[in-house]
């Protein structure tokens, strides 16, 4: 059997956050899974984590983080992912606390003791830039980080994705902080929308766990839909910063200098993509996910799901 990539999640569940811990858990080696504050507030994106962690049986450990950015105001997503952060579907209650609160200090450890190791974030990057700015040594010692973030357009703002704009000195921290970066911008994600046939291929994945999944994805595209004139469903952002890692044969990409806007008073937390053809053009320090198999990319989802355990 292939050895399979060590990643360390970083998450703000979160809708399209649980399907990457569950498609991570089956793909990966997670070595760990910790949490910031982005589409719900520290407690909740917390509790979450912990509720998925359970679907999918794992016990690795789970750390809880920055409760707010950096510098910029604490926002959150319910009018996307509900006031629990995690609306539409009924859960038991987790069956274990997090494992800390010093998720900043779990991720050096941890980077430290496992070389090569991919920081994989799909929330907002406070905890990432904080771990870097403590532990600089963490660049060198990385594999990289594949994160779902920016893009080509925003979502939050014309310009700026949520990740990105919730906490954007983060973001601009991680994108200089010379790590080699795997992006997944929302012109990749939304490649990969849940749509109805693929909503009814999660409730029939599994007994238990696919009806309480396919009901998290019926609110999260409800939510989508009512808030876009052309979404067939909610785009399943997160998944594809896993996905990166353990499929990386079902992504186009493209090498690219990518920088973070902080002062813009329009533009504050877009990803400022180089993609001119000019020899001057910065040195790349992203590679840029353009393309999914989307299609490929779902049937992996659901063999996920159905490698939940039956409980
Ligand atoms: O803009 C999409 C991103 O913001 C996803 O990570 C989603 O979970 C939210 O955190
Ligand atoms: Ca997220």
């Amino acid at each position: 059997m292939a050895t399979r990539v060590k990643v360390l999640l970083d998450c703000d569940p979160g809708h399209d956050d649980a399907f990457a811990i569950i498609v991570a858990s089956k793909f990966a080696e997670v070595l760990g899974v910790t949490t910031v504050a982005g589409n719900a507030p520290l407690d909740l994106t917390t509790k979450n984590a912990r509720i998925v962690l359970d679907l999918c049986g794992s016990i690795t450990p789970l750390h809880s983080g920055a409760g707010r950015p950096l510098v910029a105001e604490p926002i959150h997503a319910a009018y996307i992912h509900g006031e629990s952060g995690m609306d539409g579907a009924n859960f038991s209650a987790p069956s274990r606390p997090a494992d800390g609160t010093d998720a900043v200090h779990f991720i050096i450890d941890t980077v430290r003791a496992n070389p090569g190791v991919w920081l994989v974030p799909t929330g907002p990057l406070t905890n990432i830039a904080l771990a870097l700015r403590v532990a600089p040594d963490l660049v060198e010692k990385i594999s990289g980080i594949s994160l779902m973030g920016g893009g080509r357009f925003g979502n939050r703002t014309a310009t700026a994705e949520f990740n990105i704009w919730c906490d954007p000195e983060a973001a601009s921290a991680v994108f200089d902080s010379g790590a080699k970066i795997v992006m997944s911008g929302l012109h990749l994600t939304h490649q990969i929308m849940a749509t109805p046939a693929r909503i009814e291929m999660v409730r029939s994945a599994h007994a238990v766990v696919g009806p309480q999944l396919a009901g998290l994805l019926e609110f999260f595209s409800k939510m989508y839909k009512s808030l876009h004139d052309d979404f067939e469903g909610a785009p399943l952002h997160d998944v594809c910063a896993v996905l990166a890692l353990t499929h990386p044969q079902f992504f186009g990409s493209s090498e690219r200098h990518v920088a973070v806007e902080i002062d813009g008073a329009i533009t504050r937390g877009m990803t400022v993509i180089d993609d001119r053809h000019v020899v001057s053009r910065a040195k790349a320090n992203t590679k840029v996910l353009e393309t999914i198999d989307s299609d490929a990319a779902f049937s992996l989802i659901v063999e996920a799901i159905r490698a939940c355990p039956e409980r």
